[in-house]
């Protein structure tokens, strides 16, 4: 039968209770936490947009993120068929594919900067990245424009592959079992390490220090998109990790374990990285420029910063090849149930072809001398334009259809989340009003309809 050995009730065994919230923590904790968080705290208040966002996260990420797994777990397959099977009608199927195409042009992109974080992880460990008068600028936009990056995401597709093939069970959650509890550890040793170095203090002050004069309209708007983001939500990838769940386990007790490992990671995560950046005089900025730029440039200077940065960046390496495995089975899921094909064969198959699709991103990184860096299409090079059309408007949609489903179509999501009474209300209350109308407002300030 289709998915066998996959799910619970289909002749597999699914994840194990505690699997599960690992993997789902697996999924969370990526890039995310561990370059945009911290900066859009330091930048937007600190403490005060800390509370903020934790807001966000109980009002509209933890709806939706129980919304999603419960209807995994309800429809028993992948983010298209769950849809269609809970409500047997066969617009869903289609409202429901949009997510696993999403799912697939994500996985394009963010295999190359896995990959970036691969080689960075060997350079440094190497010792290459541990000359002080080094350009650590030139140096990232040398290697992001070359050809190298190719050869990494090829390596990140075939482990992310590997895991893949491998099963739920034996593959993707003993992957989780692994990797994130030992990240925890390497994360709390450099934080540490952050902490104790001298200066390490102002790192942390503008990190934390609540200023609620710098929160605004879009901080909100900022803090509601990433706790989205953040908690993977609205491309089916914690659909597709829910229908491996066990009935008796509680999902609203996996969504509260899950939100605040997201959140503890990302705390720590900024407690490592405003510490090093400052007591080093580096300037704080985020993404691209704060992981391949600035802390490789704050380590260089610190004793031991081959074996600091090494760490560091095995830590984005884990974080991003645990995103990047739950991202991929979105679209493994529904190809081996729509094409019957055998999980090993889907998975070789969408690795490969993931590859191929990221090609044309890993060539056109904005600023490098990249063969595709110069081309522009709706004024965005193809690596901006993915990342554009996936987190702000393609996410959002997914985000929108999963309300609507939970809110509106389907009926009985409160009997398979096991809620009832108030909490049962509450729930419905923020799934039919409360997340649409903010998704929308995220939405139109994305595309710039909305301004501030
Ligand atoms: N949540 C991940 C992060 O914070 C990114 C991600 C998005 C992973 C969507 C899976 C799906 O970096």
């Amino acid at each position: 039968s289709v998915g066998a050995g996959d799910r619970p009730g289909q002749g597999g065994t699914g994840f194990s209770k505690k699997g599960f919230i690992l993997a789902a923590i697996g999924s969370s904790v990526g890039l995310g936490n561990m370059w945009k968080f911290p900066y859009i705290t330091g930048e937007n208040g600190g403490a005060a947009f800390f509370l903020l966002f934790i807001i966000c996260l109980v009002v509209v990420g933890l709806p939706i993120l129980l919304a999603e797994m419960t209807i995994g777990r309800g429809g028993r397959s992948n983010a298209s068929a769950s849809l269609f099977n809970l409500t047997n009608k066969k617009h869903w199927k289609w409202f429901g594919l949009i997510s696993i195409v999403t799912a697939f042009l994500i996985m394009s992109y963010y295999g190359v900067v896995a990959g970036w974080t691969m080689h960075y992880m060997i350079q440094s460990f190497s010792g290459a990245l541990s000359d002080v008068n080094m350009d650590y600028a030139a140096a990232f936009l040398g290697f992001a424009g070359g050809y190298m990056p190719l050869f990494w995401s090829a390596v990140v597709m075939a482990i992310t592959g590997f895991v893949i093939a491998k099963g739920v069970s034996s593959g993707i959650e003993k992957f989780n079992k692994i990797l994130i509890p030992g990240f925890l550890i390497l994360l709390l040793i450099l934080m540490v390490r952050a902490l104790t170095l001298p200066g390490a203090m102002e790192g942390a002050e503008f990190f934390l220090k609540p200023d609620f004069s710098k929160l605004n309209e879009e901080s909100v708007l900022i803090a509601l998109g990433h706790s989205f983001f953040s908690l993977s939500l609205g491309m089916g990838c914690m659909l597709t990790y829910g229908s491996y769940v066990q009935k008796d386990q509680s999902l609203g007790k996996a969504s509260l374990a899950i939100a605040g490992g997201d959140l503890l990671y990302a705390f720590v995560a900024g407690l490592v990285i405003f510490p090093t950046v400052f007591a080093y005089g580096m300037e704080p900025s985020s993404g691209v420029g704060l992981a391949f730029i600035a802390l490789p440039a704050a380590f260089a200077q610190m004793p031991l910063g081959f074996l600091f940065g090494g760490l560091f960046f095995l830590l984005l390496a884990i974080a991003a090849l645990t995103s990047a495995v739950s991202i991929l089975e979105v679209p493994v899921a529904y190809a081996m149930e729509q094409w019957k094909w055998s999980r090993k064969k889907t998975a070789i198959i969408l690795a490969s072809f993931a590859f191929l699709l990221g090609v044309p991103s890993a060539l056109s990184v904005e600023g490098t001398s990249g063969p595709l860096s110069n081309l522009l299409i709706f004024g965005k090079t193809i690596f901006d334009l993915f990342d554009f059309s996936t987190s702000y408007i393609l996410m959002p949609i997914g985000g929108l259809i999963i309300t609507l489903f939970t809110g509106y179509a389907w009926k009985r999501a409160g009997e398979e989340a096991g809620l009832t009474g108030g909490i049962y209300r509450t729930w419905m209350f923020l799934l039919r009003y409360v997340c649409p109308l903010l998704i929308i407002l995220i939405f139109l300030y994305s595309v710039g309809v909305l301004d501030f």
